[in-house]
């Protein structure tokens, strides 16, 4: 805790209302919690200094009655504003990917250590990897880690048919994004990223993805701006470039899966469920699809008044999912 001195210095001050030696015993105060490498609390004070504003979503706070950026031709909306509630013990994944998620919330947690220093801190991420295995809930955690309010734009709501406008609206996003401090989020990366060589991709998309790409390398700001994509073999050297770290989803392993299942299904009884039984018939799905057959196994036995997932709901769920998936598997093939 700061000294007592410190603090009846920084009440006094308020009392008088003198701004200027409230501000300097405030910075003053943060500087002893950084060197007792209180580093979260510090930034989170700084913050709140910054934006005159106790909370960590200040951004929101401050921008929310400012207009969100629109289509002009379809008056869409182009972003969305949340406020994550998903942690990093729910996110169920390999040690390595573990790793590389800890050491970005490690870099952003001494993000103003590193600026002094002249060097940057991992900002820029690209989340890749099949459907339903953790990109956006990845960009949800980093989020609620670093307690930051998050943007979320898909990018089927900032392309337009019309010419030009993909690009403006691009623009806009990033001059919206600029304005605060939040994670940034593009989903569906996919329909602009698109490889520049592709033959069939000419002029517009070009000039949208080269727009996109000054955009990304003129961001300077402390956000984390993240993209995700399910089709990284489509994606431009030049972007794969821009990003500071690349994270790859998979599939979830027999052990995570087991690991999910139980997760999922802590909140009710199922201590008579074999587990192992359903695990291995499960590889090759997505944690998505795991994760539904859990939410059904608990809604067929709410339906049923029964308080515990039996086997044979469980499996009566399983074969629910199982055969979703075949007709899927059907139609997209
Ligand atoms: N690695 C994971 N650990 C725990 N839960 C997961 C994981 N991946 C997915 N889930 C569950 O499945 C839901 C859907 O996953 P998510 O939206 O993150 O997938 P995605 O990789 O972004 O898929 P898409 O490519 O379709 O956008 C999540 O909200 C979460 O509940
Ligand atoms: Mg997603």
């Amino acid at each position: 805790m700061a000294s007592g001195d410190l603090l009846k210095r920084l009440f006094a001050s308020y009392r008088r209302g003198d701004s200027k030696e409230f501000n300097n015993a405030a910075l003053e105060l943060i500087a002893e919690e950084e060197q007792r490498n209180h580093h979260v609390l510090a930034r989170d004070l700084q913050k709140i200094l910054e934006n005159g504003n106790g909370r960590p979503t200040s951004s929101v706070r401050r921008f929310d009655l400012e207009q969100i950026p629109q289509d002009r031709e379809r008056g869409t909306t182009l972003l969305e504003i949340r406020s994550p509630q998903r942690f990093l013990n729910e996110l169920i994944i390999s040690p390595e990917l573990h790793e590389q998620i800890d050491v970005v919330l490690n870099e952003y947690r001494a993000l103003q250590i590193l600026q002094a220093n002249n060097l940057r801190a991992r900002q820029k991420l690209l989340l890749a990897g099949p459907p339903g295995c953790g990109k956006t809930l990845c960009a949800e955690v980093i989020a609620s880690e670093l307690g930051l309010p998050l943007i979320y734009t898909r990018f089927d709501a900032v392309i337009s048919s019309y010419l030009g406008e993909t690009a403006a609206n691009l623009r806009k996003v990033f001059e919206y994004a600029q304005r605060g401090t939040w994670v940034v989020f593009f989903d569906e990366f996919d329909a602009i990223g698109k490889s520049r060589e592709d033959v069939e991709d000419h002029g517009e998309l070009k000039r949208v993805v080269n727009t996109f790409l000054q955009l990304l390398d003129n961001f300077e700001s402390d956000s984390i701006f993240i993209a995700a994509t399910n089709h990284e073999r489509l994606l431009d050297r030049a972007l794969w470039r821009r990003f500071d770290d690349i994270l790859f989803f998979d599939k979830p392993t027999a052990d995570q899966i087991r690991k999910l299942i139980d997760i999922k299904l802590s909140s009710v009884r199922h201590m008579d469920l074999n587990i192992d039984s359903f695990v291995d018939r499960m590889v090759g799905w997505s944690h998505a699809d795991v994760e539904r057959v859990c939410f059904e196994a608990i809604k067929i036995g709410l339906l049923l008044r029964q308080t515990i997932v039996t086997d044979e709901i469980f499996t009566l769920a399983y074969e629910r999912q199982r055969r979703r998936l075949e007709i899927v598997q059907k139609t997209t093939q």
